[in-house]
């Protein structure tokens, strides 16, 4: 077995660095960042070059219903479930070259790698790309995985609009159609355990100087949708007293919650990333107003009382104005909890290979949350760069990038049998 001398089986890191900037490349924003939403004409074209990749390699391609793309390197016991490997490869608007793209990436060098030096596994190991991770341009988040774990693909979904007005059942139909030469498989095959790497997307691993995080769960996220609807009129001849004004109770209820939901509680996290108002004129007050809120704990319990909490400040200001309030839940996930035996096999192929580590728990969350419901699942996080993610300016040091990799390398050899 070729190795660096020491016994160890390495990852080509050259190589992995330079796929990073293959796929970087495809949907490269300006400013360094990449622009890739999922289902569009530039994840597809993300896909084909994962899969034309593999191909070249010799392993072989496969697709689901919901686009999840498989690269799969065979073992030699077929009666094994394989191992499954990867991450995503679709973006945020203005994301960063890594989200996702490292994970898959490091995944498929690792089956370049066993390929390279003709290891054989007794399993099966196979890479996913997971359809639209990010629920940005078509919610929810987790399509891929959560229809993996599932079984099936909600019929909600087929009807959902992005942002930019196009259909979810067109666009997957479109993606499914785009890709040459992957043969079409059932959803939610067995698998033995699922590993994703990715960046952590905060500032800890950096802060304290460790070059992986070793992921024990993930804490849980919700996602409203919220509309207040009021009653439009003329900006300058409608005193007060005559106003229902949506916007007003928006931001009154939005001071509120800003000040009681994350100062109180320094686990909790509540976001408002989308904000429009109807019909939009400069003269008028405003018919409605819709936002979106993203609200995250690691705990189920305080999760569930966060929301209570929004949809009663939400009530009584809406009320206060004269207006009606709607709230439309689009998104449940509740915390996720890794398994102790994988993520006691993560911790012993970091100290075997030597890289220092520490235990935690995600922000963000990842396909990984899905699969862990029907696979034991795990992942490994790397640092980057001030914490910053979802953003252009997003970066992971080459050496870390590596190190990710070689940690699931040496993880994936572990549950394999190389
Ligand atoms: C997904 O990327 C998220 O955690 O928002
Ligand atoms: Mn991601
Ligand atoms: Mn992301
Ligand atoms: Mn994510």
């Amino acid at each position: 077995m070729a190795d660096a001398g020491n016994g160890r089986l390495e990852v080509n890191g050259e190589r992995l660095l330079a796929r990073l900037d293959q796929f970087a490349a495809i949907g490269a924003t300006p400013k360094g960042g990449v622009n890739r939403q999922a289902l569009t004409v530039l994840d597809r074209q993300a896909r084909q070059l994962l899969a034309n990749l593999g191909r070249a390699r010799g392993f072989s391609i496969y697709q689901d219903p919901i686009a999840n793309l498989f690269v799969r390197r065979e073992g030699l016991d077929p009666n094994l479930p394989p191992l499954l490997i990867g991450s995503h490869l679709d973006s945020q608007p203005s994301g960063g070259r890594f989200d996702g793209a490292l994970g898959t990436l490091c995944a498929f060098e690792v089956l370049e790698t066993l390929q390279d030096h003709g290891i054989e596994t007794e399993r099966t190991v196979e890479v996913v790309a997971f359809t639209n991770e990010e629920g940005c341009r078509f919610a929810p988040g987790c399509m891929g995985s959560m229809a993996f774990s599932q079984k099936s693909i909600p019929q909600a979904w087929q009807s959902a609009k992005a942002t930019d007005g196009a259909l979810f059942a067109d666009e997957l139909a479109q993606t499914l159609a785009d890709l040459q030469g992957a043969a079409m498989r059932p959803l939610g095959f067995p698998i033995s355990a699922y590993l994703e790497v990715h960046i952590e997307q905060g500032p800890s691993l950096e802060k304290e100087g460790l070059p992986i995080g070793i992921v024990t769960g993930i804490q849980g996220t919700r996602w409203l949708q919220v509309t207040i609807s009021g009653q439009t009129a003329h900006a300058g001849t409608t005193a007060l007293s005559y106003r229902k004004d949506p916007m007003r109770a928006a931001v009154s209820s939005l001071n509120v919650l800003y000040d009681d939901i994350m100062p109180k509680d320094p686990q909790s996290r509540l976001t408002v990333g989308r904000f429009s108002l109807e019909p939009g004129a400069i003269n008028a007050i405003p018919a409605s107003v819709t936002f979106s809120l993203d609200i995250r704990h690691p705990n189920s319990e305080q999760l569930e009382l966060i929301e209570a909490r929004i949809r009663k400040v939400l009530q009584d200001h809406a009320a206060e104005n004269g207006c009606d309030l709607a709230v439309n839940q689009l998104f449940d996930m509740a915390p996720a909890r890794f398994p102790d035996a994988l993520v006691s096999v993560l911790k012993n192929a970091a100290t075997t290979a030597n890289f220092a580590y520490k235990s935690m728990v995600s922000g963000a969350f990842h396909d990984a949350l899905f699969i862990n419901r029907v696979a034991p699942s795990a992942m490994i996080f790397t640092p980057c760069r001030d914490g910053l993610s979802h953003n252009e300016a997003e970066y992971v040091k080459p050496v870390h990038c590596i190190a990710g990799a070689q940690m699931l390398l040496a993880s994936s050899l572990i549950l394999v049998g190389g």
